[in-house]
């Protein structure tokens, strides 16, 4: 613990969930925040008046206003890299020049799509979209929440080196009616580009003579994309400002606004427009993602929490905690401060989850039973995803209910292998609907919540070079250029490959 700030979060007295209920009976009204369609219930967390009063001079101490500012304004805040973090941009603030480069580039996506439907390029009803990280964890994620299951397009998204990810995908598609979109932002990828490959030959073999003529670039490095074959005039640009994770609201969203319809994609646009908004102009008591923050700050360093957990109580947010891994583990994974001074906190939280009911009968033992504390975040949509018998959609929102009330209320026995401790706390987050606007408001919320805990933190989110040393390692076993490995790792190629291999 840093500051004197800090030191008085730490010292804040531990009332029990239960209590701080009976204490404020306005607690549900205070800690029930709502934003463009969405309702987050923050009463089930340790958050009261004090917290609240602490983290507010605390984020005052780390100039939040300033940096949600920068952040808003297209500010070079991702300082190891040199430039800014403009997603936002994307949705129309920020720097007025990146937000017209951004809506002309949308522009061009859009004719694009325009085209393909026109027949013009090819009778394509089914679309490979590779690309791996955030290439495609939101691009899938958005896909299986929005898709209704009668649209013209097929989609697939394959991120995975391992062929048997892709392979079941060409045995089902047909090489003349597939789209190949090649999604990387640095175009440099090695798993998309071996995917991508893979795909291009399988059209060969099916004697289509052109395959590159099927194939659409969505990137940041269009010079090299062109380069790699693909025709400039289906090369979809991004800005380099524009970071992986941050990236479906550009060009990376392609795939999903061609097979779901170029308006789902202005509605995503829209509703994190609408996010950013609120995030902007929000007193920080009343601010969503800034209040979220400071209920994972409290977990993280003062109860030591190592770990959150997602469950979406709908099938159609399944990937929902995929995406958040990366989105919240990759910005915040960090262990030096904004200076490359050791970071004295804890970085992100490890996040992990799964969908509701079914995650009940697996690992609800451990949230409700087991010796870590766990905040847990709960997601349900009011309308029903299916047209099934109201039972079902009213099952599956009830057990979400009373999970939430168990965990907090606990239950008392004298048998203490049937004791239930109580006072673990959640967040619900309930949506009206699950349509590109909410999830667009939704997906907003978290990438703010991330960008405010590293301002807490004071670290750059930003950035990911964690991620580099285990890609150099690959390509230094894949060239064998004498170097000898260790011992552990030799026996395990040696095993795999056969000895001098
Ligand atoms: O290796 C991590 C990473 O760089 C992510 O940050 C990124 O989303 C992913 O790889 C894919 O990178 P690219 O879009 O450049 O292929």
């Amino acid at each position: 613990m840093t500051s004197d700030h800090w030191q008085a979060i730490k010292a804040l007295p531990q009332i029990p969930l239960t209590s701080l209920f009976e204490k404020d009976t306005n607690r549900v009204a205070n800690l029930g925040l709502e934003q463009a369609g969405i309702y987050f219930d923050l009463s089930k967390t340790h958050l009261d008046d004090n917290a609240i009063q602490a983290f507010q001079e605390l984020a005052d101490e780390m100039d939040l206003s300033a940096k949600v500012a920068a952040l808003l304004t297209g500010e070079p805040i991702n300082i190891s890299e040199g430039r800014a973090a403009e997603h936002s941009a994307e949705r129309g603030t920020g720097n007025p020049a990146s937000v017209d480069n951004a809506h002309m580039l949308h522009q061009r996506m859009k004719s694009l799509i325009e085209v393909i439907e026109t027949g013009v390029l090819g009778d394509f009803t089914q679309i490979i979209h590779l690309g791996i990280g955030g290439s495609a964890l939101g691009p899938k994620m958005l896909h299986q929440a929005l898709k209704l299951g009668d649209e013209k397009y097929e989609l697939a998204v394959v991120s995975n080196i391992d062929g048997a990810a892709l392979e079941p995908v060409l045995e089902r598609f047909t090489a003349g009616k597939t789209l190949l979109v090649i999604a990387s932002k640095t175009f440099t990828t090695a798993e998309t580009l071996l995917n991508a490959n893979a795909v291009l030959d399988w059209m060969r073999e099916d004697g289509i003579t052109d395959p590159l003529g099927q194939v659409v670039a969505l990137t940041a490095a269009p010079d090299q994309a062109v380069e790699w074959g693909v025709d400039e005039t289906r090369v979809l640009p991004f800005s380099e400002s524009v970071g992986g994770r941050y990236s479906l609201w550009s060009s990376i969203g392609f795939s999903v606004a061609l097979a779901l319809g170029y308006e789902v994609f202005e509605d995503l646009l829209a509703g994190a427009a609408m996010m950013d908004q609120h995030f902007q102009d929000t007193p920080w008591g009343q601010n969503i993602p800034v209040m979220a923050a400071f209920a994972d700050q409290y977990y993280t360093q003062v109860r030591g929490c190592e770990t959150r957990a997602v469950f979406a109580y709908d099938e159609r947010l399944g990937l929902l905690p995929d995406y958040l891994q990366q989105l919240e583990m990759e910005s915040n994974g960090k262990s030096v401060t904004l200076d490359g001074e050791p970071l004295e906190l804890h970085s992100s939280p490890i996040v992990w989850g799964g969908v509701g009911t079914d995650a009940q009968h697996a690992v609800f033992q451990l949230l409700h039973q087991g010796t870590h504390l766990v905040p847990v975040e709960f997601l349900a949509v009011i309308e029903p995803g299916d047209s099934l018998h109201p039972a079902h959609h009213q099952g599956l929102l009830l057990n979400c209910f009373a999970q939430g009330a168990a965990l907090m209320a606990g239950k008392k026995s004298d048998d203490s292998h049937r004791n239930y401790q109580g006072d673990r706390p959640s967040v619900t987050l309930l949506l009206e609907s699950l349509d590109a606007r909410t999830l667009g408001a939704l997906l907003a919320f978290y990438e703010h919540r991330t960008f405010v805990n590293a301002v807490l933190l004071n670290i750059n989110p930003f950035d990911q070079f964690g991620v580099e040393l285990g890609k150099q390692m690959a390509n230094a076993l894949a060239a064998d250029d004498g170097n000898q490995l260790d011992a552990s790792t030799e026996e395990l190629k040696k095993r795999a490959f056969g000895p001098g291999q």
